[in-house]
């Protein structure tokens, strides 16, 4: 089982993305495509950040997610079929729950399919709670989001709706 020390992460870069797309396919029904990832790591304004996790010298997963003003969403992430349920995931959580920390950010945040509930109880066996749910959030098939949440410094605040994470994708990919 890969440790924190066998487990190396680094910015996600061009020679990554065959592998990266390979796991983004094994990984969802509606995957990405490769043009996403390439304007979210391009679009600068949008701190968008790319990481990915190795394991003797194989990518064996990634995260995209996004620095806002006071928090993290994580936007994508996903770890090998075939290298799942090893902990690469709760490592990879780690190393955003550092991030966040150091980047003196106070949450981490995602949406899930109300369908992935194998994600669902990723996240909450990682600290998250669910704390929102969206309808009709997903434009391919009508599905919820719940909205998951992990407070690293906890503010007291409640939930607040006006705060709704948008459907990013949809909104990169339409302003082309
Ligand atoms: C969710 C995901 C990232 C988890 O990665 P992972 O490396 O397998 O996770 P870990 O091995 O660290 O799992 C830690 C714990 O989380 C829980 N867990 C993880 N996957 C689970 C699943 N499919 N069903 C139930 N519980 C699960 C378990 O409690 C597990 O501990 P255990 O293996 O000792 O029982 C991986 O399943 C994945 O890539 N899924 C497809 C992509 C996806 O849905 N991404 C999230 C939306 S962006």
């Amino acid at each position: 089982m890969p440790e924190t020390k066998t487990l190396s992460t680094r910015w996600m870069v061009a020679s990554d993305y065959d592998s990266v797309m390979q796991i983004e396919r094994a990984s969802f029904d509606h995957p990405w495509s490769l043009d996403v990832f390439l304007k979210l790591q391009r679009a600068s304004s949008r701190s968008c950040i790319g990481m990915v996790a190795q394991y003797r010298s194989q990518i064996v997963g990634f995260v995209m997610y996004e620095l806002l003003k006071s928090r993290i969403e994580i936007l994508n992430f996903a770890v090998n079929p075939d290298y799942r349920r090893l902990n690469i995931g709760s490592l990879i959580v780690e190393k955003l729950k550092n991030k966040t920390i150091q980047q003196k950010r106070s949450e981490l945040f995602l949406s899930l399919r109300e369908t992935n509930l194998g994600a669902q109880l990723f996240f909450q066996k990682c600290g998250f709670l669910a704390e929102a749910v969206i309808e009709d959030y997903y434009q391919d098939t009508g599905e919820a989001a719940y909205v998951f949440r992990n407070r690293l410094e906890r503010t007291g605040k409640e939930f607040a709706p006006g705060l709704s994470p948008t459907n990013r994708i949809s909104k990169i990919m339409e302003s082309g």
